[in-house]
């Protein structure tokens, strides 16, 4: 186990809801499993009026997210925990004055000896990343000479290639870029860090990863729930911005990338900036047309339940063209992945949620044997990110008695087999790392912007291009069926599950 320094972690939005819902939980647990250092201070930082006493209430001793498991464990285990985290209230801005924060940071390090090892946890909207990296820099406190700082900032990075520029280009001007962790919750996912070890600790799969072997790649990220609460934020982003820029070509460069030398941070980011600057960018708009949809659900009736359209979610304008559901076809333009097509997808209000990579193998070269409809035929190899976290090949197996008639068999391993083994959640597992300086699992400034390369003409079509439509489909089916139209020749999206709703997946809204 590596070790962890003693440090103090400063969470700036500490009153806002990732804080309690994701970030404490994750330190709560590496508590558990004794993987905080012996001196270890968290400072929660925003503009609401708290109490140290009020901020532990709200996000450990009373908090809904750790009830579960702090009911399970004695006052004084808890209290220990809860007695490491403190409050400072910024008043009414993030730009004014950090002198009265610069003390309390000073006097809890000197207090708790946390050894002047500190993390800054950007998780407050975007615009004022910058203004507060600065007000870091103006009290010294980015400065690594007595100690290490490092500063994590959550999504978005930027709202387009120029903004997600402007963003890299402000935060390097008071911390280094290997002080700058930016933080995608997908790479904290066991599942997605198995990727690599699927096609990088194995010989079965390398040799067949590449076009002689893999006829397309299928990429599915669906959600059950619709935008929520969060309507206000969503209807301003989109899929595309909000899981496609980031989580979803996260996979697809750790699915496209070449061998790294090494398993140090730089050897695989540089391999993963690599396979993002290879994607083919779609730049004329017949290209742009013909590989992407862009559609919203609307309203539909699940088990008898009336379920809201896009539109009237609360925070959404009632004419949003924003979509909720992206699919994309794209080239890879390298040696290993020519003319292999990629499907990506990813859209909310599906009948499930999940998250799978599917690798689609070519047929037999020479078909001997007769065998079932073409969806079903060939050799795929199904890596579910999540619910059931696992790997499944499947593979032809002669059917017993007389013939040979093919049908497809599994081969599979599930993560909840390992009974013994404790998956770190994936804000824990990220936690730890940025805790340990190890970036490998963290976007770096130019991973980043060569995805809002790849992505910026696609918004830029959808928000400007002629005869874009914006399709409708049910809430609680696949999407549109004609999202079935983007892959190629006869096969069709694979559908872990039925639709939910009975209503048709498709309209044309505008
Ligand atoms: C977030 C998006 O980054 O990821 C949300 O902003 C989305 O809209 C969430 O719901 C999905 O994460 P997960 O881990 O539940 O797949």
């Amino acid at each position: 186990m590596n070790k962890t320094s003693n440090q103090m972690l400063v969470i700036f939005g500490a009153s806002g809801d990732l804080t309690a819902r994701k970030l404490i939980p994750a330190l709560y647990n590496l508590y558990l499993g004794n993987h905080l250092p012996e001196n270890f201070v968290v400072l929660g930082v925003s503009r609401s009026d708290l109490t140290d006493g009020e901020f532990r209430k709200k996000v450990v001793l009373e908090s809904s997210y750790l009830s579960d498991k702090i009911d399970k464990k004695s006052e004084a285990f808890v209290k220990k925990f809860s007695d490491s985290l403190f409050y400072e209230d910024l008043g009414r801005e993030y730009d004014t004055s950090y002198d009265r924060l610069g003390k309390r940071i000073a006097d809890l390090n000197t207090k708790y000896g946390t050894d002047n090892n500190y993390i800054f946890y950007l998780s407050t909207p975007p615009g004022i990343y910058e203004p507060i990296a600065k007000n870091l820099y103006d009290q010294g406190l980015t400065s690594e000479q007595d100690g290490c700082k490092r500063l994590i900032v959550e999504k978005p990075f930027g709202y387009s290639l120029e903004t997600a520029k402007n963003l890299n280009t402000g935060l390097q001007r008071y911390f280094q870029e290997s002080q700058i962790y930016r933080i995608d919750h997908y790479l904290g996912k066991e599942t997605v860090q198995n990727l690599l070890v699927t096609r990088f600790s194995n010989s079965i799969f390398e040799p067949l990863w590449n076009r002689n072997y893999i006829r397309h790649v299928e990429i599915t990220n669906a959600e059950k729930v619709g935008v929520e609460k969060r309507g206000g934020y969503y209807d301003k982003s989109g899929a595309l911005r909000d899981m496609f820029q980031n989580h979803l070509l996260q996979i697809v460069s750790l699915v496209v990338m070449e061998p790294p030398i090494g398993d140090q941070a730089e050897e695989i980011r540089n391999e993963k900036v690599k396979a993002l600057k290879s994607l083919r960018i779609m730049k004329d708009e017949e290209t742009l047309f013909k590989n992407t949809i862009r559609a919203q659900y609307v309203s539909s009736v699940i088990d008898g339940e009336k379920v809201n359209g896009y539109r009237e979610e609360p925070g959404v304008d009632p004419e949003s063209t924003t979509e909720t559901y992206a699919a994309l076809k794209f080239y890879v333009d390298n040696w290993r992945w020519k003319d292999v097509p990629f499907y990506v997808r990813t859209a909310k209000r599906m009948p499930t949620k999940v998250t799978e990579i599917v690798i689609h193998f070519k047929s037999p070269h020479h078909q001997i044997f007769k065998e079932g409809n073409i969806n079903n035929k060939d050799n795929k190899l199904i890596i579910r990110i999540q619910p059931d976290e696992g790997i499944l090949m499947k593979f032809g197996v002669k059917v017993p008695g007389q013939g040979f008639k093919v049908e497809r068999a599994n081969l599979d391993f599930y993560y909840s087999s390992l009974v013994e083994t404790h998956v770190m959640e994936a804000y824990e597992r990220l936690l730890l790392d940025a805790m340990q300086g190890d970036a490998t699992l963290y976007a770096r400034a130019d991973e980043v912007e060569a995805a809002w390369e790849f992505v910026d003409p696609i918004l830029d079509y959808w928000e400007n291009g002629k005869d874009v439509h914006i399709y409708g489909y049910s809430a609680g089916v696949w999407g549109p069926t004609n999202a079935d139209d983007l892959i190629d020749g006869l096969y069709m999206w694979r559908n872990p599950g039925e639709n939910l709703a009975d209503d048709p997946g498709f309209c044309v809204i505008s």
